[in-house]
């Protein structure tokens, strides 16, 4: 595991209580509703940097769709597991996702791509495409400046890294991925670039 991610999983450990008490359940309702949509039936998706599993997670198994979590955090894991007990939950770094090629009908990876170095987002976009069934769905979102560097998160070291929107789209598109919408949206107050994508083979 690199440093980053180290950094990352040990500030997590740390606060993840506190992050899941501050967490605004419901602010990206719609886009979860428009992904459980795009979904075939008997969808099993991948939710990536799942955190304690609320929303998403919560949000989707509660619309019959299987779903895979995984995360850096085993403290994050194990909320999730009791938060949405009939999901399975991995620990496991994006950076280094052990799936199969065609796995998935969806995955989704809200709030998490930005404690990711830049360098490794078009491979993690790759890897993305590979895991992803043919005709599979990707939802994921960005802060919307560019940036690099760590700074304080609740009271511990965090790391976070963004492209420009214009940048991860390029990328997002590299990957393979032919895009269905892509804005900058505002939720709860915060402005978070937004893609959905699909694998077309
Ligand atoms: C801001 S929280 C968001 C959690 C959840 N997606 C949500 O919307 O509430 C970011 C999560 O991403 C996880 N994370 C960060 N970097 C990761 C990586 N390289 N691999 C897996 N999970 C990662 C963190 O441990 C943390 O639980």
């Amino acid at each position: 595991m690199n440093e980053i991610s180290k950094l990352v999983e040990q500030g997590y450990n740390k606060i993840a209580e506190d992050y899941y008490n501050h967490r605004d359940l419901n602010k990206f309702n719609k886009e979860l509703e428009e992904f459980a949509f795009l979904l075939p039936d008997n969808a099993h998706i991948l939710d990536v940097g799942c955190g304690a599993g609320i929303p998403t997670a919560k949000f989707l198994t509660q619309r019959g769709i299987k779903v895979t979590g995984i995360d850096l955090s085993e403290t994050m894991l194990n909320l999730a597991r009791k938060m949405v007990p009939n999901a399975e939950f991995i620990k496991m770094d994006m950076n280094e996702l052990e799936f199969k090629e065609n796995t998935f009908d969806g995955i989704v990876s809200v709030f998490a791509l930005f404690h990711v170095p830049k360098k490794n987002h078009l491979d993690i976009f790759r890897k993305f495409f590979e895991i992803l069934k043919p005709e599979g769905i990707l939802l994921i979102n960005t802060g919307i400046s560019e940036s690099e560097g760590k700074n304080n998160f609740f009271g511990v070291p965090m790391f976070w890294s963004n492209f420009n929107p214009k940048t991860t789209l390029e990328l997002v598109k590299k990957a393979g991925f032919s895009i269905i919408f892509e804005a900058v949206l505002e939720r709860g107050g915060e402005y978070q670039y937004w893609i959905f994508g699909k694998k077309i083979k």
